[in-house]
Order: C-alpha cells, then sequence, then structure tokens
C-alpha cells in the first residue's frame, strides 16, 4: 500500500472551527466520560472519527433544496421529489421514509417477524438485531468465516455462506424464516463487501422458498464500487448501474440516509412489495409520522432527494475510498495493525493485535479507543465485545473481531488531518506495552455500548 491520495472532486466553502485541546485536559475530559468516547463531548474532540453517520458535509445544491422544503403533514411536494428519487437509484417502487436507518429496521421487524422466527444475516449490526430481537425473533449469523479473521485479504468478505443459509433453513425451516438480511457491506467486519455473484445467489436460494432478501443498504454505494474493483463481470461499470442490479436481485432495501446520502438524518424503506409496503406505511404512521414525512421535515426530504442523485456520482466514491486507503497507507508505515482489506467507511484497527497483553475481560478496544484520544484528541469508536453485547443468558458475547473504527466523515476532513490521525495513533503505538485495558463502571441492558461507563482496569504485573 503506498501513500497517495487523488484530489479533492470538490472546494470548500463553509469551514468549522475546531480545536485540539492540551493532553492534562484530554484526560481529565476522558475520566468524566467514563472512558467511553460517546460520551465525550464534541468540543472536546479535535478529529472526530467516531462515526460516518449524519457527519457529512453537504453540496451547496443540498443546501439550496432545503429551502425547498414544502412542510405540509400531508401529501408534501419534497416528499414526492424524495420517493421518486429513490426509486430512480435504486429501483423499487414503494418508499417510507424514516427518521434514520433504525426507524425503517423497527419497521421491517414488526411488519415481517412472528415471535419464534429466525432471521439470518451476514454479521449482526447492532440496531438491526436489537429490532429482530424485540420483534420476538432470533438472530443467525451466515456470513463467510474469511469474514472473521482480520488478515485475511479476500475480496467479498461479506458474502453469505450459502451453505450456512440452506443448513439453517433445513434444521427451522423455511416458513420460520421471513427474510435474510444482507449487509451490503458489512460495517462491523471492516466494511466487507458482497459480491453481486453472491447477492444473486442468496435470492435464488430465498426465492423459491418465499423468504425475502434484504439489503441494508447504509453504505451500498461503498459496496457497489468494490463491485466495480473487484467483480470481473462488472469490471468498468458505474456505481450507478451496480446499485441497481445490486437491488434488483432483492426484494427491499434498509437505508440510513445518514452514510451513503450525505445527509445529516434521515432514511427510509423501500420495496417492490406491496404488501409489505402497506404494512410498514401503516407502522410508519405509528412509530415515525404519517407515511409522507416519516419523522422528517420536508427540507429533509429535500436534501435527501439531491443526495440520493449525487450519491451515484463516480467521482465522490472514489474519492472517499482513496482517502480510507491513504489512511491505512500511512497506518501501514508505522506497523499499526488493521483489517484487511481496508473498507470504504473507515479503518478499523485491530486492537487483539495492538494490545496483545490484554484479554476480553480488559476490553482492549473500548480501551484503545480511549488512550488514542488522550494521545492526540482523536476520537473513534470500539467495534468488539462491548458492541457486540450480552447474549440471552446474560453472557458477554464471544468476538471474533475486537476493533476500533476509525470512521471517516464525507468531504470532512483534508489530507493533513489524516496525516495528523496517523501520527498520532502511533504515538499509542510507541507506548502500547505499558497501556491498561478497561473494565464496566455502568453497564445499560440495550447497546450498552452507546451509555456504560468504564474505569480504567489494575495495571497487569510486570509492566
Ligand atoms: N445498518 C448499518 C450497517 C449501520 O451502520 C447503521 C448505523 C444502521 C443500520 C442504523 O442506521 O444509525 O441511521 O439508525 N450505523 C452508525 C455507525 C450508527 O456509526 O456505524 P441509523
Amino acid at each position: 500500500m503506498t501513500a497517495s491520495l487523488i484530489p479533492e472532486p470538490y472546494r470548500i466553502k463553509s469551514v468549522e472551527p475546531i480545536r485540539l485541546l492540551e493532553r492534562g485536559e484530554r484526560c481529565r475530559r476522558l475520566a468524566a466520560a467514563g472512558y467511553n468516547t460517546f460520551l465525550l463531548r464534541s468540543d472536546d474532540v479535535y478529529i472526530d472519527l467516531l462515526t460516518d453517520s449524519g457527519t457529512n458535509a453537504m453540496t451547496d445544491r443540498q443546501w439550496a433544496a432545503l429551502m425547498m422544503g414544502d412542510e405540509a403533514y400531508a401529501g408534501s411536494r419534497s416528499f414526492e421529489r424524495f420517493a421518486g428519487a429513490v426509486s430512480e437509484v435504486y429501483g423499487y417502487p414503494f418508499v417510507v421514509p424514516t427518521h434514520q436507518g433504525r426507524g425503517a429496521e423497527n419497521l421491517l421487524s414488526k411488519a415481517l417477524i412472528t415471535p419464534g422466527d429466525t432471521v439470518p444475516g451476514n454479521m449482526y449490526f447492532t440496531t438491526t438485531r436489537v429490532h429482530q430481537e424485540l420483534a420476538g425473533a432470533r438472530f443467525e449469523d451466515v456470513i463467510v468465516d474469511e469474514a472473521h479473521d482480520p488478515v485475511s485479504t479476500a475480496p467479498f468478505k461479506g458474502n453469505v455462506d450459502l451453505a450456512k443459509l440452506a443448513a439453517l433453513v433445513e434444521r427451522v425451516g423455511a416458513a420460520k424464516v421471513p427474510y435474510v438480511t444482507v449487509g451490503c457491506p458489512v460495517n462491523l467486519a471492516g466494511g466487507q463487501p458482497v459480491s453481486l455473484e453472491n447477492l444473486r445467489a442468496v435470492a435464488g436460494f430465498c426465492r423459491p422458498r418465499k423468504i425475502m432478501v434484504v439489503i441494508d443498504g447504509a453504505r451500498a454505494v461503498e459496496n457497489a464500487f468494490f463491485i466495480s474493483e473487484r467483480e470481473a463481470a462488472c469490471r468498468g461499470w458505474s456505481v450507478r448501474r451496480i446499485l441497481r442490479e445490486m437491488c434488483a436481485s432483492a426484494d427491499t432495501v434498509c437505508v440510513s440516509a445518514k452514510k451513503d446520502l450525505y445527509v445529516n438524518i434521515g432514511g427510509f424503506l423501500a420495496t417492490r412489495d406491496a404488501a409489505l409496503y402497506e404494512k410498514a406505511a401503516e407502522l410508519c404512521v405509528v412509530y415515525e409520522g404519517l407515511h409522507t414525512y416519516g419523522g422528517l421535515a420536508g427540507r429533509d426530504l429535500e436534501a435527501m432527494a439531491v443526495g440520493a442523485v449525487e450519491m451515484v456520482q463516480d467521482e465522490w466514491i472514489a474519492h472517499r475510498v482513496a482517502q480510507v486507503r491513504y489512511l491505512a497507507a500511512r497506518l501501514e508505515e508505522a506497523g499499526i495493525p488493521f483489517v484487511r482489506p481496508v473498507g470504504g467507511h473507515g479503518v478499523f484497527l485491530d486492537a487483539n493485535a495492538f494490545l496483545p497483553h490484554l484479554g476480553p475481560e480488559d476490553l482492549p478496544a473500548q480501551a484503545l479507543a480511549a488512550w488514542i484520544y488522550e494521545d492526540c484528541g482523536v476520537r473513534g469508536m470500539e467495534r468488539g465485545v462491548v458492541s457486540a453485547g450480552r447474549d440471552e443468558e446474560g453472557r458477554n458475547r464471544a468476538v471474533s473481531l475486537e476493533l476500533v473504527r476509525l470512521t471517516l466523515p464525507r468531504r470532512v476532513y483534508t489530507q493533513t488531518h489524516l496525516d495528523f490521525v496517523a501520527d498520532g495513533v502511533a504515538k499509542t503505538w510507541a507506548r502500547r506495552a505499558s497501556l491498561p485495558g478497561l473494565r464496566f463502571a455502568h453497564e445499560p441492558k440495550l447497546l450498552r455500548f452507546f451509555q456504560a461507563r468504564f474505569e480504567p482496569a489494575p495495571v497487569p504485573a510486570g509492566i
């Protein structure tokens, strides 16, 4: 990997000041936040790589569209523009807006799940699984084995393992499997993509068994980009065409628009299935708002309508992936371990390899995210045992991947910022042997990683 970057396909029209606190102050603020980067104040952070969700910089066209928002309660023009753009880009006739991705997951889970069902998926995602469980289903992982190996360089580590899926359906019966969720790409595996060939094979298996195929399309444009690079049959295709083909092989897509669509809030469910649409639209009224605004303002719908069309312009996604790869190459120069191949939304540091003296009870990724913040004011996010939560028996779920995600917001940071991040993480790498783990001081029941508090664990003997 070499550290080179393509020039930005944009210039900067508005800026937001940021500042770096001095180290002693950072240590105090981290302790006050219970060593959880989610509980830091934004003002305490210099470069915020917590997430790429809702942290995007919009284009001038999106900002201009905000003024066109039709705030009518029912039947707003903005809804028509939004639904039209989504239908055109994703290829589904029915669209239900939601306040964000998990709103769509809630509608989907409630509409399709009967208690006692099983929902297979290519690795869990936190909010997706919790909605499935709250609706009475059990999640089962059917991702290929390579996904669990941070050093495997297989091109499509997000693929569904058809043998695992078939064995599961055989065991529980197709009638107990309402749908399969295919995350394209797989966030918690490091942004690993799914091939079009695999998606089509999943659909080929599911269709005769009347199992719906649902794409989790939070970052489907990134997935389409990797298909254009790695799948011989699609080489030279535009991301726009590939995204349509991905959706053509599935039935429904749930989207957090806070990612691909370059907005700060929003989401939707889009489907070809009229019966699902009717149920989802009805539930939308209960949980989100009328089905023509779904918990959003008309102006938010306008910004999404523009974002949906802009996101499939190839130059945006090419630059985004190049930025992520640049950061990875700089980290590689310092010898810092991260998940391969590098995905499209961030670099996922391998906390087990970074802090090999810590065991799972030390919450290595949670600790690493905290110590990186101390060293450089950069905020990342734990994606490991804390995110995985507890199983039905109350035990911590075992995880193969113990990661700190350095996520790049879209069009927000420059090359100099990325250099600062790489140099900052290198400081933590230099003092890695003396770093302690963390213990829970407060543990919420649902999605504990968001609000948990921690304290430093006793320093291991010999350090
Ligand atoms: N699916 C995936 C793959 C996601 O990454 C997310 C959110 C969601 C669904 C839920 O969408 O946040 O709009 O309700 N991921 C954010 C992240 C939180 O930081 O990765 P949401």
